[in-house]
C-alpha cells in the first residue's frame, strides 16, 4: 500500500505554509500521532524557512511514508543547488546563524528527527531525516 509521496517546490514565502499544510495532510491520512506529527510539521517548516531564506533558487522538500517491516514512518528530505553550508559542523550548533537568525532551525531539526543526515557543498546542501511514528 506505501509508500505515499510528496514533493513541494520552495521558492516563495507561501511554500512554507504550504509545506507545513501538505505534511499535516499526509501524517493525519495514515494515522499518525498528534505529537509526531507536530513535531516533523516543526522540521519541515525549519528546512523549508532553510530554503527560502539561506539559498539563491530555493529547493525542493520531499516526504515520504515509509513502512519497514510494518512500522509507519516519515521521511523528509530537503535539496537545494547552493550556496551550500561552509560548516555543517557550525550549523548544527545551537544559536549558529549567518544572517542573524535564532540559529535553531537545524540543530532542532537534528534532535527532533530520529535519523539525520546532511551533505552540503558549493553545488547544494540535501538533507534527509525520517521520524519513526510510534
Ligand atoms: N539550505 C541551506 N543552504 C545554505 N545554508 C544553509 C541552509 N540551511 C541552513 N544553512 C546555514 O546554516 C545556518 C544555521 O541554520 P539554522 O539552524 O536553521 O539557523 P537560522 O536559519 O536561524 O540561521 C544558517 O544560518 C545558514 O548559514
Ligand atoms: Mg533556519
Amino acid at each position: 500500500m506505501l509508500p505515499l509521496t510528496t514533493a513541494i517546490n520552495i521558492k516563495k514565502e507561501w511554500h512554507i505554509a504550504k509545506a507545513r499544510g501538505d505534511t499535516k495532510k499526509l501524517m493525519i491520512s495514515v494515522g499518525c500521532s498528534t505529537i509526531c506529527l507536530t513535531e516533523v510539521v516543526t522540521c519541515v517548516s525549519e528546512l523549508a524557512y532553510n530554503l527560502f531564506f539561506h539559498t539563491q533558487e530555493g529547493g525542493v522538500i520531499e516526504m515520504s511514508i515509509i513502512d519497514p517491516d510494518g512500522v509507519l514512518g516519515i521521511k523528509i528530505t530537503s535539496h537545494d543547488n547552493g550556496p551550500g553550508i561552509k560548516s555543517v559542523t557550525d550549523a548544527l550548533e545551537d544559536g549558529f546563524s549567518t544572517n542573524g537568525g535564532l540559529g535553531g532551525g537545524l540543530p532542532g531539526v537534528k534532535r527532533l528527527m530520529d535519523d539525520f543526515q546532511i551533505f552540503s557543498s558549493e553545488a547544494g546542501t540535501s538533507i534527509t531525516c525520517v521520524k519513526w511514528c510510534t
